[in-house]
């Protein structure tokens, strides 16, 4: 399957590495959090290197020069419960983005999005919003998260996962053509329940503690 141009998958060595971690089925909750941290600050990185940026004058200890300091007003947007792992090393490379959290979860029978929580003001208030989810599976939550977004009316919006499944990406880019998606790894594919293989399992769950891996 071709993958879209507004696919963005990592291939830096450390990322490679912390994965490899992540995706052990003998990592515990707390190791694994750890890590949903140091890769979300990694691909942050990433996703945020177009960002604007305006001149700003400063005075060094040796003379007065040009500096930059960011323009855009960034949007942190965790899809709960699992995006929540993300936002810390987030807010640490932005530390004035704005956070705003957005509640669904995977019926699991029918595997469609349902959404328990919008924390969304009115009307935007951000320059790009960053979507926090560590799996891209069906598609089907990241595709209504964005939808709900557009009617805020988020001007730029990227996906920021840990790993992706080509049905997943296949879904955003059809739905959403000018959303960037940026992620550690783009899998195989989902197994029969929807989960990515070889994946991770659960990523709510590991983190948490709660349910059962897989
Ligand atoms: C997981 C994950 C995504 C969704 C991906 O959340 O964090 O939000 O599934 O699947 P999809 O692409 O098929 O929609 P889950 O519904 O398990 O909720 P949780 O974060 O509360 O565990
Ligand atoms: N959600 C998860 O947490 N893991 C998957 O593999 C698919 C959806």
């Amino acid at each position: 399957m071709s993958q879209p141009p507004t696919l963005h998958v990592s291939s830096h060595p450390a990322i490679l590495h912390k994965l490899a971690v992540l995706r052990d089925v003998a990592t515990e909750p707390k190791k694994f959090r750890e890590v949903v941290r140091e890769l979300s600050w990694l691909l942050g990185y990433e996703a945020l290197a177009d960002v604007q940026v305006r001149p700003r004058t400063i005075r060094t200890p040796i003379e007065e020069m040009e500096a930059g300091e960011l323009a855009d007003r960034i949007g942190l947007v965790p899809i709960l419960r699992a995006g929540l792992g993300m936002v810390d090393a987030m807010l640490e490379l932005m530390p004035t983005a704005e956070v705003w959290h957005l509640g669904l979860f995977r019926d699991e029978r029918t595997l469609q999005p349902v959404e328990y929580y919008n924390k969304l003001p009115d009307s935007a208030t951000v320059d790009l919003c960053l979507i926090l989810d560590p799996m891209l599976a069906t598609g089907g939550s990241a595709t209504a998260a964005i939808d709900v977004l557009k009617k805020w009316g988020a001007a730029r919006i990227k996906l920021v996962n840990l790993i992706a499944a080509p049905e997943g990406v296949a879904a955003v880019a059809a739905a959403h053509p000018d959303v960037e998606i940026h992620c550690a790894a783009l899998d195989r594919q989902l197994n029969e329940k929807g989960y990515i293989m070889p994946g991770l399992g659960d990523a709510g769950d590991r983190q948490f503690g709660t349910g059962k891996a897989g």
